[in-house]
């Protein structure tokens, strides 16, 4: 099957996050009541920081913008400094204007986490579905946390992190001690993202060209998570040089 997924290249990390803030800002403005996905890790924050310079030098509103985030870890409340709900409030919902009732992140200390992984599927289907959701890819091909070996129908659940992914998340930008890593988180699943209308997945760096190259070459594959992208409807991957790497020469 050749791969539906769009390539856009940028320069750098800079342009990257610029490309994505005006694709979302685009989103809002065209429709105020927008549903958006999101995601953590260092990424997006750069996207955050420029849709804040948005909200803030050119007004726009995101008081009507329900967002949803791709995971959680596990065992943290919403308000440790280390979950992705803190991450979501000091990067992005504390500088602009979305209403707290509209932004759902998964609860890590739910007393049920299958019950709770079933209602957020449910609070996104009764708000009409994601229409856009921003994405990163872990150097290991995952997208959330679908680690290797996700199959494409998997929704959201609880699931182990892969010592990879717990290597990743302590080398001083999040955690510095891998023995302080949850070892296990709430994810949305393959099949959770692929339901969105469309979706934004950005790379940079060089440590994430071989998992892009695995996405958009590769025959889909539970190896490579985020491979299962191929064959959506409206998929962009907006990369810079080092995560491209040669596909920018094809
Ligand atoms: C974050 C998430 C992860 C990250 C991925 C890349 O919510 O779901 O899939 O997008 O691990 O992380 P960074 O951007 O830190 O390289």
């Amino acid at each position: 099957m050749p791969t539906t997924i769009k390539l856009d290249f940028q320069r750098d990390a800079i342009a990257v996050a610029r490309k994505a803030a005006d694709t979302i800002a685009g989103a809002v403005r065209a429709n105020p009541a927008v549903v958006l996905g999101l995601a953590t890790g260092s990424t997006p924050e750069g996207t955050y920081a420029e849709l804040i310079r948005i909200h803030k030098e050119e007004g726009l509103s995101f008081v009507a913008v329900t967002t949803f985030n791709l995971d959680e870890y596990l065992g943290l409340s919403g308000d440790h400094s280390q979950s992705y709900r803190q991450f979501m409030q000091t990067r992005l919902f504390n500088h602009i204007d979305t209403r707290p009732w509209n932004t759902h992140c998964l609860n890590g200390l739910a007393a049920d986490p299958e019950l709770e992984a079933e209602a957020f599927e449910t609070k996104i289907r009764s708000c009409g579905g994601v229409d856009l959701w921003l994405l990163g890819v872990g150097s290991n091909g995952h997208i959330a946390f679908n680690e290797p070996g996700s199959p494409p129908d998997c929704r959201t659940r609880v699931i182990s992190l892969t010592s990879e992914t717990i290597a990743a998340n302590s080398d001083g930008r999040f955690y510095s001690d891998p023995k302080d890593v949850p070892r296990q988180a709430l994810t949305a699943g393959i099949a959770t993202i692929y339901d969105a209308r469309s979706i934004l997945l950005l790379a940079t760096g060089a440590h994430k060209a071989a998992p892009i190259a695995a996405a958009v070459e590769g025959s889909p594959s539970p190896e490579c998570p985020a491979s299962f992208l191929q064959g959506h409807a409206d998929c962009t991957f907006i990369l810079d040089a080092d995560a491209a790497g040669d596909l920018s020469a094809n």
